[in-house]
């Protein structure tokens, strides 16, 4: 894959940590700075991606866990060539709500408990797309925090949201497991006791640093 200028920044975290809204006010706060922000998402991002995303959240059929993997790169390998990979080549910023570290947290902690050949398959898969972040911010809040705002929300409930706490506690601890092995590109944001601008404010504040020392 070409060399490329932009800068790719992902967000993650658990349900009902805010990242999704944090990342369009980043985006609002860059813009205002004069930076050039694409933003968009996965599991989709892109039209094939985006019908994958309705597959892997709202389809009848379970998948396997391997093709519950497959899937999810599939839709991230459409993603990457035809948005990700343009926008970062025009020097774009990039901010994406949620990437591969995702993948590792639900499918390979979450879902498989963190068994290790689950966990050498993603690690794999991370290699094969051949574009990692640049900087991730990971957004955390207590479970009754979480679940407070995700009882706000409303919308369709998809698959993983349905999940039960044992479930999500595995992906937190995936998260803390992920940011630990790569402790360069992580910055974590509480946002349990934090107003949404303090939070926006420190996000936005951590990718310009990274911009500025880069
Ligand atoms: P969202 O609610 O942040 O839009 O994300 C959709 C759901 O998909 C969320 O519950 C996390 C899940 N997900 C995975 O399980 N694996 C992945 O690789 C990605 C990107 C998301």
């Amino acid at each position: 894959m070409s060399p490329v200028t932009g800068a790719f920044i992902t967000f993650e975290g658990g349900e009902g940590a805010g990242k999704s809204t944090q990342l369009r006010l980043v985006a609002e706060a860059l813009r205002q700075k004069g930076h050039d922000v694409l933003t968009t998402r996965e599991p989709g991002g892109s039209p094939g991606a985006e019908a994958l995303r309705t597959l892997l959240l709202f389809g009848e059929a379970e998948l396997s866990p391997r093709a519950e993997i497959m899937t999810h790169f599939a839709a991230r390998c459409d993603h990457i060539d035809r948005v990700i990979v343009p926008a970062l080549n025009a020097g774009r910023i990039v901010l994406c709500d949620r990437f591969s570290d995702s993948t590792m947290a639900y499918q390979g902690y979450g879902r498989a408990g963190g068994e290790a050949d689950t966990l050498e398959m993603i690690h794999d898969l991370q290699k094969l797309i051949k574009i990692s972040p640049d900087l991730t911010l990971l957004f955390s809040a207590s479970p009754e925090v979480a679940r407070k705002r995700l009882e706000g929300r409303g919308g369709a409930t998809d698959r993983y949201e349905t999940a039960g706490l044992a479930f999500h506690e595995r992906v937190r601890h995936g998260f803390e497991q992920i940011s630990a092995q790569s402790p360069a590109r992580f910055r974590h944001i509480e946002t349990d006791a934090r107003a949404i601008p303090e939070v926006t404010e420190i996000a936005a504040e951590m990718i310009l640093t990274f911009l500025r020392t880069r």
